[in-house]
């Protein structure tokens, strides 16, 4: 287990300047991005695209990921592994056809992780633990920064971690995302957490730099 990394969900920053906020995160200790891609339909609220990830990564050093909360992503996968994602998360619940948007994320060169809300069972990733490279499990309903987060998912991630390392997918990285704060942060490192993404309570804090250290 190594050491936790926090990626900043940027959802909170100036959507207007997300470069230059990505790269102030970098400075105050993000080790990865946290983009928040919303599309309107599979959440109710639009956000960003692949030229403001392209934007991001030529600004910043350390790796992105794309979140993307969206109906079609095999539409999209392509134009963000373009833009320089690391790491491109398509949500279990928009497809009948996970493993082949997973191997469209790879072919096109970036880290394929899938994201699973808050009621979606897990038990599905015994079947695609090879070709997955992270997990992103959703401690809040998806759409919005500043939410409750959920402790009832916190026994998910043993359960994820079990069964990627039984079937294949021991590689693969866990991921909690949502109501992330130095309330939770321990419990939820304690249980498995690789990463931790954290919106509001970094980005609404006057300090990001020791709001991060907090969650370490
Ligand atoms: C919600 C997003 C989260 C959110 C996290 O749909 O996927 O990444 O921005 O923000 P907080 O930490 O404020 O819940
Ligand atoms: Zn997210």
């Amino acid at each position: 287990m190594g050491k936790v990394m926090i990626a900043p969900s940027v959802l909170g920053c100036d959507q207007g300047n997300l470069a230059e906020e990505a790269l102030a995160l970098q400075i105050a200790g993000a080790d990865m991005i946290h983009l928040d891609v919303m599309d309107g339909v599979f959440v109710p609220v639009l956000t960003v695209g692949a030229g403001t990830a392209a934007s991001i990564i030529r600004r910043v050093d350390i790796p992105v990921d794309a979140h993307l909360m969206v109906q079609k992503p095999s539409h999209l996968i392509n134009a963000f592994a373009d833009a320089g994602c690391s790491y491109i998360t398509v949500h279990a619940e928009v497809t009948s056809h996970l493993d082949r948007l997973l191997q469209q994320i790879r072919t096109a060169g970036s880290r394929a992780g899938v994201a699973v809300n808050p009621s979606t069972p897990v038990d599905f990733l015994r079947w695609v633990a090879p070709a997955v490279d992270l997990v992103l499990i959703m401690a809040v309903n998806p759409g919005y920064g500043g939410q409750k987060h959920l402790d009832y998912i916190h026994d998910k991630i043993p359960e994820v971690r079990h069964i990627l390392d039984c079937n294949g997918g021991g590689e693969a990285l866990i991921s909690v995302d949502g109501g992330v704060t130095d309330a939770n942060a321990e419990k939820l490192i304690s249980r498995g957490a690789d990463i931790l993404v954290s919106g509001s309570f970094i980005t609404g804090s006057r300090d990001p730099a020791a709001a991060m250290e907090r969650l370490r």
